[in-house]
């Protein structure tokens, strides 16, 4: 319910939780797929191993199970949730949203929910929005959600593409605070110039191209990367949007403690890490083990860089992340 208006010091992220399906597809898994090897994944991505949700597990089950461990971590009453945003470009379905179906499975029968689609920047969005939703007085308390099983959508005849995802969910419990912790800043930014499903997107399955036998024939319905421009957008906007955001906080990136990239690419991520000046050792990385998920990249590093201690409270976090659309967001955080 919304609660009556009352100013807000800032909005703390007061649970965080994630979940990574058990089975693992690894890059020796793929050489018996596609033409590709091992060699070639890790040198030109970077990624090991990535997690494959099993036959009949949607996106609303890992959402949902990240979500429940983010709820027990903040130790807060799902019918205390006003509002809950999950980030998927991997929903169940076109409608009912992914969000609803969360609602349900975690009784939060108070929220009003619904999804949103920015691709892999869906959690930071998500995350700034609910912000200011916060901020405004009217809601208290959100469950911000990323969550994707891209193993559904990606071609895996397509050696381009299916090496690069995998599948996963994070979430974070958002709650109104008196006191200095939490999100600082965002900023978030799109550009629909690049609203090209051929060059990041599913073109088939939509309005403008509904699913019909021949486009399945020739996998329309699944996703489509000109990788290496994908590739050079990154590595421009992801520095831009760091830089940027910590120029609107008033901070440097001396103050940061850990800068958590989007996970798509290693050599996307370590560029990043250059350009905006900061030593290797402050920025997370996990592609490795899980490959791209999407929206949920960020928020799953950032519950693992909790629960194993690699950030502690007080600590400023930087997360920056890009995908379709294309869009960017990127996000300060005093944990
Ligand atoms: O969340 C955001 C979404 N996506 C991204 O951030 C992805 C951004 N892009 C990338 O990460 C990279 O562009 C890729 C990893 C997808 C590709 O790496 P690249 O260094 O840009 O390779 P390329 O596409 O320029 O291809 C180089 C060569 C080509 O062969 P030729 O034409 O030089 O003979 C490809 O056919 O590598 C070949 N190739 C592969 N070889 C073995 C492409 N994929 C594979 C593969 N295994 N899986």
């Amino acid at each position: 319910m919304p609660m009556s208006q009352k100013s807000v010091t800032r909005v703390a992220i007061t649970g965080t939780g994630s979940y990574l399906p058990e089975k693992v597809l690894t890059n020796l898994d793929l050489e018996q797929m596609v033409e590709t090897s091992d060699e070639w994944i890790r040198q030109r991505t970077g990624i090991i191993e990535r997690r494959i949700a099993e036959k009949g597990i949607a996106t609303s089950d890992l959402g949902t199970r990240a979500a429940r461990r983010a709820i027990k971590t903040a130790q807060i009453d799902p019918l205390d949730i006003d509002l809950i945003i999950v980030g998927t470009a991997t929903p169940d379905s076109v409608f009912p949203s992914t969000a609803c179906i969360v609602q349900r499975e975690i009784g939060a029968k108070n929220a009003y929910a619904f999804d949103l689609s920015a691709a892999c920047s869906g959690f930071i969005y998500g995350l700034d929005l609910a912000d200011g939703m916060i901020r405004s007085g009217k809601y208290r308390t959100a469950l911000v959600v990323g969550a994707e099983t891209f193993s559904r959508i990606v071609d895996w005849t397509d050696r381009g593409t299916c090496i690069l995802f995998g599948d996963g969910a994070g979430a974070a419990v958002l709650q109104a605070s008196e006191t200095d912790r939490g999100i600082i800043t965002s900023y978030c930014g799109s550009d629909g110039v690049y609203a090209d499903p051929d060059l990041l997107g599913v073109p088939a399955g939509g309005s403008a191209l509904p699913l019909t036998g021949d486009n399945i024939d020739q996998k329309l319905h699944k996703v489509k990367m000109r990788g290496r421009e994908v590739f050079k957008f990154g590595v421009r906007i992801m520095p831009e949007a760091a830089l940027h955001t910590l120029e609107m906080a008033g901070l440097t990136v001396n103050d940061i403690d850990l800068v958590i990239p989007h996970q798509a690419n290693l050599r996307i991520i370590e560029a990043v890490g250059e350009r905006i000046g900061v030593s290797a050792d402050k920025v997370y990385i996990n592609v490795d083990r899980y490959g791209n998920t999407s929206a949920a990249t960020v928020i799953i590093a950032l519950d693992e860089a909790i629960r194993s201690g690699r950030i502690k409270n007080g600590d400023l976090v930087l997360m920056v992340t890009f995908g379709a659309g294309l869009t960017w967001g990127a996000s300060i955080i005093k944990i």
